[in-house]
């Protein structure tokens, strides 16, 4: 499917990953509309990249907290723009584990990491004749992640719901994942991150965000191509069963 001239949404767009898949899909001629949450002035410099690529750019800031607000916003932002292509990247990355999670920390993980992108899917095709999905999963929800417990949950819920929408929304959208492994350090990570990380895949080294947003790029494109998970993680997920 030719990318070019399309509209894509890519949620957390200001910054990191998100900010590398806005600058892949510009450079294939797909005009962005670059969501935020806090971060509207780092949202805004990815605005003038993408725009210096040749293609258009929007702004707009949604807290992504409260699915019932993200549904309002979504509406708003169909009517505003033609957009065809979603990539749910915004995420948090708490810690938890089962000892010490409660019902609000499970809550906040499932609204921002399940039912806030769960709400643009249903918006994207509800508005759109012709759609593309990428959700941003992780490679632990291939075995678990003990010290991010609801993270791990809300994540789990997303890629379960990427398999059954693709079959759901088929044939007018189309919905795939991509989970990377170890890209970038989480903020506040210790120096020897990079060199611990490393060593937790058999390729032996961490990630390039170019590396995942080629993917999203990728799958966006692949017409024939629905419910699938494409992990861009060294091999780290051949550690778990996925179920
Ligand atoms: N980093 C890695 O190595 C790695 C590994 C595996 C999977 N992943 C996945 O890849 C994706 C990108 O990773 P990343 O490390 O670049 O992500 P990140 O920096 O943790 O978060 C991306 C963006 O999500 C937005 N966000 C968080 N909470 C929000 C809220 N309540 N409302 C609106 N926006 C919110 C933030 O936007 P603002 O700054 O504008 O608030 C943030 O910049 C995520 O889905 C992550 O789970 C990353």
């Amino acid at each position: 499917m030719e990318l070019s001239g399309q509209t894509a949404l890519v949620t957390g767009a200001g910054k990191r990953i998100g900010r590398g898949i806005a600058l892949e899909l510009a450079k294939n001629g797909v005009s962005l509309v670059l969501h935020y949450g806090q971060s509207a002035q780092e949202a805004e410099e990815t605005a003038h990249m993408v725009r210096q690529l040749g293609v258009d750019a929007a702004v707009e800031g949604c807290d992504l907290s409260h699915p019932d607000e993200t549904q309002k916003w979504s509406q708003k932002i169909w009517q505003k723009y033609p957009i065809s292509l979603l990539v749910n990247n915004a995420a948090h990355y708490p810690k938890s584990t089962y000892k010490t999670i409660d019902s609000n920390m499970l809550q906040a993980s499932m609204d921002l990491l399940f039912l806030s992108p769960l709400m643009l899917i249903k918006q994207l095709h509800a508005s759109t004749e012709s759609a593309a999905v990428v959700n941003v999963l992780d490679t632990r929800m291939a075995n678990q992640d003990f010290q991010h417990v609801a993270y791990h949950m809300g994540k789990r819920a997303l890629w379960k719901a990427t398999k059954d929408l693709a079959w759901e929304l088929a044939p007018k959208t189309r919905v795939n994942g991509v989970a990377p492994g170890v890209i970038l350090a989480p903020p506040g990570a210790n120096q020897d991150w990079e060199s611990r990380m490393a060593g937790t895949n058999p390729l032996g080294r961490i990630g390039e965000v170019q590396e995942v947003a080629s993917a999203v790029c990728y799958l966006l494109s692949a017409a024939f191509t629905t419910g699938q998970i494409v992990y861009v993680d060294g091999g780290r997920h051949l550690k778990g069963a996925e179920s």
